[in-house]
């Protein structure tokens, strides 16, 4: 009901914005569960497809409903052979997220007559296009940028073995995936997966609540990923981490400056709008950055720079005060850079990885008889009523 009076929140920083079941954060305790099951668990125990499935139908599959869930995926990798032929359209050196918001709001113009957001089976088929195709436009996305040849999806691969083989594989020579960087992914995307209602899922939700298609949905969320304040973040960390290392200034001199706020300049990968006072990705995505740099006999001096970044600012009042601590985006692009990925991949990445907490979201959204339109009030600043002039 229309109260007559209008609260001003900025930034939702205080404002619920709907009810949801799926993802629940505790940013003081830091803490982050996925239907209720820790995240540390989660990321350990599982693997993209069942904690997409958790995530979309609120419970673990059976064996049986993962694989007929997973078999489905494959099937339908494919895409259409003229939205093949789009990315020649776009310039060599697009961004890969505007190529992948744009092919996949693309994707409703191919498949019209199964967008009805009211009917199950066509949401149902919608999901299983979104989760199976996303990869392959990623996947063309980077091969594009190269200039390289796209190839073909191989749907005896799992999902992550596809999708690098997508990736670094080419049509001259047979591609071996490396299971140590198969693993390391799987477990990047499921820290991914979801985190309640961020600017990009709030997005999806926004554009869903007008009954728009999910196609049309989820193309919205993948541009508000993009800004460096959200997904775009983790390219931004690595660009900061190089300019580090090119300008020899040293991490302390570096620090000094984000803390005198010189050209507006932030920490990148550290704050976070929820946790307050450590981000759990980011400690599970640590532990993964030396294993895996490890593994694949990389020594990134990138990664070291990160480090000492780190140690130097959670010594510093100035993080303290504020209880900003490294976020998820904070190590993620030295891993994504030594499995062989460009910086702009990476919030490539990141969407991949959230497509099925979108996807959740949106199903819980429609199927909740409490959602109205999104439509946020505002406070008027403007001038009050004015006469129009005599000409
Ligand atoms: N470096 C330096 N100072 C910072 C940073 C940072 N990364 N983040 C916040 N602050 C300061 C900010 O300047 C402000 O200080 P003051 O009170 O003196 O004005 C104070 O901390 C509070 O900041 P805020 O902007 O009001 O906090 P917010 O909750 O609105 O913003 C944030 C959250 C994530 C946008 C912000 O911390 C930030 O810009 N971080 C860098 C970008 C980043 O890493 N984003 C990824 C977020 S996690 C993954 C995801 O969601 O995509």
């Amino acid at each position: 009901k229309q109260t007559g009076y209008t609260a001003l929140d900025q930034g939702f920083v205080n404002t619920a914005s709907t009810r949801s079941a799926i993802t629940f954060i505790d940013g003081d305790k830091g803490i982050l569960r996925y239907r209720g099951y820790a995240i540390e668990d989660v990321a350990k125990n599982s693997t993209y497809l069942e904690v997409a499935w958790l995530l979309i139908y609120g419970e673990l599959p059976t064996a049986d409903q993962l694989g007929e869930f997973d078999e489905k995926v494959r099937r339908h990798t494919l895409l259409h052979e003229d939205l093949r032929r789009f990315f020649d359209a776009l310039p060599p050196n697009a961004h890969p997220m505007s190529v992948l918001s744009s092919a996949v709001s693309a994707l409703s113009t191919y498949y019209e007559d199964s967008l009805n957001v009211r009917d199950p089976e066509q949401v149902e088929i919608s999901t299983i296009r979104l989760l199976a195709k996303l990869p392959v436009i990623a996947a063309y996305a980077h091969k594009k940028s190269l200039g390289q040849a796209l190839l073909y999806p191989d749907n005896s691969l799992s999902f992550v073995d596809n999708f690098l083989k997508l990736n670094f594989g080419n049509h001259a020579e047979p591609y071996e995936v490396n299971p140590v960087l198969s693993k390391a992914l799987d477990r990047l995307l499921i820290l991914h997966e979801d985190h309640e209602q961020n600017a990009s899922t709030s997005t999806v939700r926004l554009v869903g609540s007008t009954e728009a298609n999910i196609f049309a949905s989820i193309s919205a969320g993948i541009n508000a990923l993009y800004g460096p304040l959200h997904g775009g973040a983790n390219e931004a960390v690595l660009k900061m981490l190089a300019e580090i290392k090119a300008s020899g200034e040293g991490v302390e001199k570096f620090v000094e400056r984000v803390k005198n706020k010189e050209d507006g300049i932030r920490l990148m990968g550290f704050g976070h709008r929820v946790y307050k006072s450590f981000d759990p990705r980011a400690t599970l995505v640590k532990e993964s950055a030396d294993e895996v740099l490890a593994a694949l006999g990389v020594k990134d001096d990138l990664l070291d720079i990160a480090k000492e970044l780190e140690a130097v600012a959670l010594a510093d009042d100035y993080f303290i005060e504020r209880r900003l601590y490294p976020n998820v985006d904070f190590y993620t692009g030295v891993i994504y850079k030594a499995m062989g990925f460009p910086s702009r991949m990476f919030t490539v990445l990141f969407a991949i990885g959230r497509l099925p907490g979108w996807i959740a979201n949106w199903r819980e959204m429609n199927e909740d008889p409490m959602t109205k339109i999104g439509r946020p009030q505002q406070l008027y600043t403007g001038s009050e009523v004015r006469n129009w002039p005599q000409r």
